[in-house]
């Protein structure tokens, strides 16, 4: 999640944005084929961690790994034990989230900004779907607004 998913997903929520100044409205939008080149291969980075995810028997958080916020996110024995009771639920969360990296990729390699900002919130949904199944605890399901301490960019 960190090394992989999160920088990816970062840099396609990221790269569309639309600022209101005192000047009118400032607009960040990919422009240069190094631009766009740059959003394709985190398109194909977040596809593929879809397919990652659904590989069997792989531990999901390390063993020695600690939640950094202790009772809002769960430890990582607790994480394997709700994905080993719902396996077919994960499965299903990792495959929206390689559709949805392929969606964007799709919007990618048509330079359409549109279906940018649109898959971008399609990934954003996949995101929370598994989280809130698999990571955080039954009582402490964060509102998306607080998710955001997890994903700074939203
Ligand atoms: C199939 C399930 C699944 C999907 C889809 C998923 N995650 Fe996660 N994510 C998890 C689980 C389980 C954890 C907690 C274990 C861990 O820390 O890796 C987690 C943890 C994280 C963390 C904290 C990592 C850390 O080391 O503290 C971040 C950040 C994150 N996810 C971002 C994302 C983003 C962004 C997306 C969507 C683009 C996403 N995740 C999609 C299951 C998922």
């Amino acid at each position: 999640m960190r090394s992989l998913v999160d920088p990816a997903a970062d840099a396609i929520w990221d790269a569309v944005v639309i600022t209101s100044t005192a000047a009118g409205l400032d607009e960040r939008r990919p422009e240069t084929d190094d631009d766009w080149n740059a959003l394709e291969r985190s398109a194909v980075v977040l596809a593929e961690s879809g397919n990652l995810l659904q590989i069997d028997d792989r531990p999901i958080a390390a063993a020695g790994s600690v939640s950094e916020l202790p009772g809002v996110d769960l430890e990582p024995s607790d994480i394997a034990a709700r994905v080993a009771a719902e396996p077919r639920a994960w499965a299903r969360s990792a495959r929206e989230l390689r559709d949805a990296g392929g969606v964007t990729l799709e919007a990618v390699r048509a330079r359409d900004v549109d279906a940018l900002l649109a898959s971008g919130d399609r990934l954003y949904v996949a995101c929370e779907n598994c989280h809130s199944r698999f990571w955080y605890p039954d009582d402490a399901t964060p509102s998306v607004g607080s998710v955001e301490s997890a994903s700074p960019s939203r």
